[in-house]
């Protein structure tokens, strides 16, 4: 008998238009397009500008796309999951603002905060609905306004990220959709990436936005040690478990954080370049929307069958891998 699998049935991604490129960093902070490009491969970033603009914003404008480009009814959703470190308010969540504003109405929605690995912890969420029968059209929506948190002084950071919205509709098909996830963390890392001040163990004050503690703060060094390896690893312990050798997977879909630690990630798979989603030159580190974008973005190229290996590691620590089969 052929087995109901939770699969991604439909794509959609919004990225806001201004381009904040190396060239105009140069003018911000104490940097040059050649440190950028050789030690990141980013060139530019998107940015939300606009009053009043938020996470939700994105998010919405690119459900809205999901829906029709999937000639699917706002009725016809009954759950939402937005993976975000950038919501718009701490409460409530945006999944369910995103769904107001997209006219979605009484069903599940919840936010999923694992920084950039959220999509694969909300992916993988939804698809244990999906298959378990609870649900059966979920959208799963990967959303970060990064340069709400970003110090544009800090070069450091601020070269790195960039805002964008990505959104999957997850359904039932038969023998294609998500065979395997991993899904891991390791708390211990959070002194090497995370925002200092507005939760409850520091809550804002003036004290604390005079100092910028708001803002992201990462020891990009030890956070990359981690990335590197654990990255790597896990996309080869889902390979390995599932019997899958490198010249089986079609795609390597990766966050983008950092060229070098996609590459290293690829050869340990045994994949060539040319197998790997990569689009970090344009957007950098668009945090939980990377991989949703970077699947917008090769949707063409994608064949019914595709056997695609989702990787991620970010602020958490938290990492994980997805083996799919592309379903359409
Ligand atoms: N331009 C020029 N020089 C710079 C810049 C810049 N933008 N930023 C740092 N430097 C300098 C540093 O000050 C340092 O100078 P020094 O040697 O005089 O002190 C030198 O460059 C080297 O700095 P490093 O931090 O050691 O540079 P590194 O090669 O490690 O690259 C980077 C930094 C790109 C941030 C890298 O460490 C990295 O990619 N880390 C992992 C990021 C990641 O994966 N994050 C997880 C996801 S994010 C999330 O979850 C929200």
């Amino acid at each position: 008998m052929s087995k109901l699998r939770a699969a991604i049935t439909g794509v959609e991604a919004f990225l806001p238009d201004y381009v904040l490129t190396n060239a105009e960093l140069e003018l911000l902070v104490d940097t040059n397009d050649e440190w950028i490009v050789s030690r990141t491969g980013i060139k530019e970033r998107r940015i939300l500008k606009g009053k009043g603009k938020g996470t939700s914003d994105m998010g919405a404008a690119a459900v809205l796309q999901l829906l029709s480009k999937t000639n699917t009814e706002a009725s016809e959703i009954d759950l939402l999951i937005c993976a975000t470190v950038t919501g718009d308010h701490q409460f409530p969540a945006t999944a369910n603002i995103i769904c107001d504003k997209v006219g979605i109405r009484d069903v599940a929605s919840f936010d999923i905060g694992a920084a950039c690995s959220g999509f694969l912890y909300a992916l993988s969420t939804a698809a244990t609905f999906v298959e378990a029968g609870v649900y059966k059209k979920a959208i799963v929506v990967g959303a970060d306004k990064m340069s709400s948190i970003i110090d544009y002084s800090d070069r450091s950071t601020c070269v790195l990220f960039g805002d964008g919205a990505g959104a999957v509709l997850v359904e039932a098909r038969e023998n294609f959709g998500i065979r395997d996830s991993i899904l891991k963390s390791d708390g211990h890392g959070r002194q090497f990436l995370h925002q200092k001040a507005g939760g409850s163990v520091m809550p804002a004050s003036k004290k604390t936005v005079d100092e910028g503690l708001h803002y992201v703060y990462q020891d990009g060094k030890n956070v990359f040690k981690f990335a590197v390896t654990k990255m790597a690893d896990v996309a080869a312990e889902i390979m390995e478990r599932n019997g899958l050798k490198g010249e089986d997977v079609a795609w390597l879909v990766p966050h983008q954080a950092n060229q070098r630690i996609i590459d290293a990630t690829a050869r340990r798979m045994k994949l060539p370049p040319s197998q790997v989603m990569m689009n970090i030159e344009k957007y950098g580190n668009t945090t939980a929307a990377t991989i949703p974008i970077c699947l917008w973005e090769w949707e063409k190229q994608l064949n019914k069958g595709d056997k695609l290996i989702l990787a991620s590691f970010g602020g958490g620590f938290t990492w994980g891998a997805i083996y799919l089969e592309w379903a359409y």
